[in-house]
Parts: C-alpha cells; structure tokens; sequence
C-alpha cells in the first residue's frame, strides 16, 4: 500500500487489534470523539474504509455521508448492525470474519446448555449465600443425554454445537429456512413445532429483519414449562418483554442469554430470577479467537486496499 488509507474505526477494539489497525491505516476514531457527529462530517471525504462491531452499527445515516468509501469490514460474523441493501446499492464491499469464531461460540452455546440445565450458576449463588448450610441441598436439576436440543439455525455454529451436544447423549432436531440434505437431524419447518419437540432450544440463527421476533409468546409457550432457552445469536431474535415475562412465569423453565435486543443494556427484571443466566455477549471472547477475528478483520481490509480480492466477502 503506497499510501495508508483512511479508515473510520466507530468502537473500540481489543489492543492488539487497535495496534495494527493503526500501523496500517489512517485510523480515525469516532467512538472516542465528544461529538461523533461533527467528527465525521469533518473525515468524510477521506474514509475509505469502515470498521465496526456490534453493538455499533454501519447504517444508511453513516454510509451515505462518506462519498468515497469502498469497504465495510466487520469484526463479527453477525452483520445485522450493517444496511447490507445500502452498501451493495453503492458498490461498497461488506466482509465479516466466519470460520475463525465457530468453535469458541459454540463452545459457550454448549457450556451455557450445561450450566441452564444443571443450575450451575445458580448453585453458585446458593453455595455463597450459605444457603447450603441453612437449607440443605439444592433443587434437582436437568440430566442432559437423552434430552432433545432444538437448534434454531443449523449453520456453521449450529452444527458445532450439535457436535458437542452429541458428545453429552442429547438428540438434535433443528429449524432452519431450509431442510439440509447433508445432515440427518429432524427438520422442523415449523419453528414452535420445533420448540414443542424440543428441551432446550438453542438459537444460533443470524439477526436482523428475517429473523426479528421469530420466538415469540408462542413458541415460548410450546418450549413449555420444562423447556430451556439459550440464545447465543442476537437479542433481535427473542421478543425480549415476552421471554421475561415466560421466566417470572414460569412458562418456560429458564433462559441463558448472552446476547439481548437492545446490548450493553439488559432488562433488569432478568437479575431477580434465579432461572436466568445472563452473559456480556461473551460467546467469541477469547483470546485466541479475538486476535484472528481482528486479523480477518484487517487482512480483508488490507487485500481490497491492494487491489486483491477479500478473504470473507458478505453476500
Ligand atoms: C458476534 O456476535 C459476531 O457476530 O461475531
């Protein structure tokens, strides 16, 4: 690259990932200025790149103002927080970063079954609390193998976590838009016939206007009283004031949630219910697997500003 291109950083990143955004580009940090607004109108014409990730967003508002951007470049695999029709309506690349957070995701999804079924977290608390001393042994909690795991969304992530689920005896079904011909779980074209079907539904879909509120009051009711929610895909997913309400209720057993609609916020009814877990969105938050989504991140970047084709187009 002869000269270092502009690009407009709208969050955060872990250090590793700021330092070699920085040695390779003009970064231009808006996240960090006290009027973002003005900030972009005084870089727009320069920035050629974007680089964001959830909860920050690449919407119509951002990518109409800067006349000469080329690439959005995602450190997620989620683009919901991108207006994929207005990049593509102006030539601009979007990549994100597949592959390389699978097993990590997959591996929360996985622990976040374990830990809702068995009261792990909640024995936490009663164990601290004294309770074990005052009260005795806790509540019995949910075996896993023999129990059917519904996995809304049987991509990449999906299928990590059936493997792992295989692994603890439980029996997958799956929903999706489309039956696979490759796999042979029980497709349920119907998403609450699934959640009837199932244990534990597991949602690991993409978010966005597609899946917005697919499990709803309804399938909520038909996951049932013994029936676990865990959502590892996006808030956007879950009719949130729906499933708050089915956990104080207890029309579903309980939820562990790592993910919520409206993030870093998270509805405070959730802290008083002991079937609750909720989690930061944490499923990708390692070490390992940040450094290589910052280096995807970049890489792409790097790639279309040396005129070669990007690693992990969108779309
Ligand atoms: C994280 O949520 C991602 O989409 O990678």
């Amino acid at each position: 690259m002869a000269e270092k291109a502009d690009v407009l950083q709208v969050i955060d990143f872990p250090p590793f990932t700021n330092e070699r955004l920085e040695k390779l580009f003009t970064v231009h940090k808006s996240f960090q200025a006290e009027d973002p607004d003005a900030f972009i109108a005084g870089v727009a014409e320069r920035i050629r790149g974007i680089a964001v990730t959830p909860p920050a967003t690449a919407r119509r508002e951002l990518i109409e103002r800067l006349p000469n951007l080329e690439i959005i470049a995602a450190f997620a695999v989620g683009v919901d927080v991108i207006d994929l029709g207005c990049a593509g309506e102006r030539g601009v690349i979007v990549t994100n970063t597949p592959d390389v957070l699978t097993d990590c995701v997959a591996d929360l999804g996985m622990g976040l079954i374990v830990a809702i079924c068995r009261g792990i977290v909640e024995g936490d608390r009663y164990t601290r609390a004294g309770r074990w001393v005052a009260e005795g042994d806790m509540h019995l909690t949910t075996a896993l193998g023999g129990q059917t795991l519904g996995i809304v969304g049987l991509g990449r992530i999906g299928k990590a976590v059936a493997k792992r689920a295989e692994a603890f005896g439980m029996k997958i079904a799956y929903h999706g838009r489309n039956k696979q011909a490759e796999v042979d779980y029980p497709y349920h074209p119907d998403i609450a016939a699934l959640a009837r079907a199932a244990d534990c539904l597991v949602l690991c879909c993409p978010g966005g206007e597609a899946t917005r509120h697919m499990v709803d009051g309804d399938v909520l009711s038909a996951l049932g009283p013994e029936g676990f929610l865990v959502n590892i895909a996006r808030g956007s997913v879950v009719d949130e004031a729906a499933l708050v309400e089915a956990c104080r209720a207890g029309t579903i057993a309980g939820a562990a949630l790592d993910v919520f609609e409206n993030e870093p916020h998270v509805p405070e009814a959730l802290f008083e219910l002991e079937n609750v877990i909720v989690q930061p969105h944490q499923a990708s938050a390692t070490v390992a697997t940040r450094t290589a989504m910052g280096d995807l991140m970049i890489d792409n970047l790097v790639r279309h500003f040396t005129g070669e084709p990007v690693l992990t187009p969108v779309g």
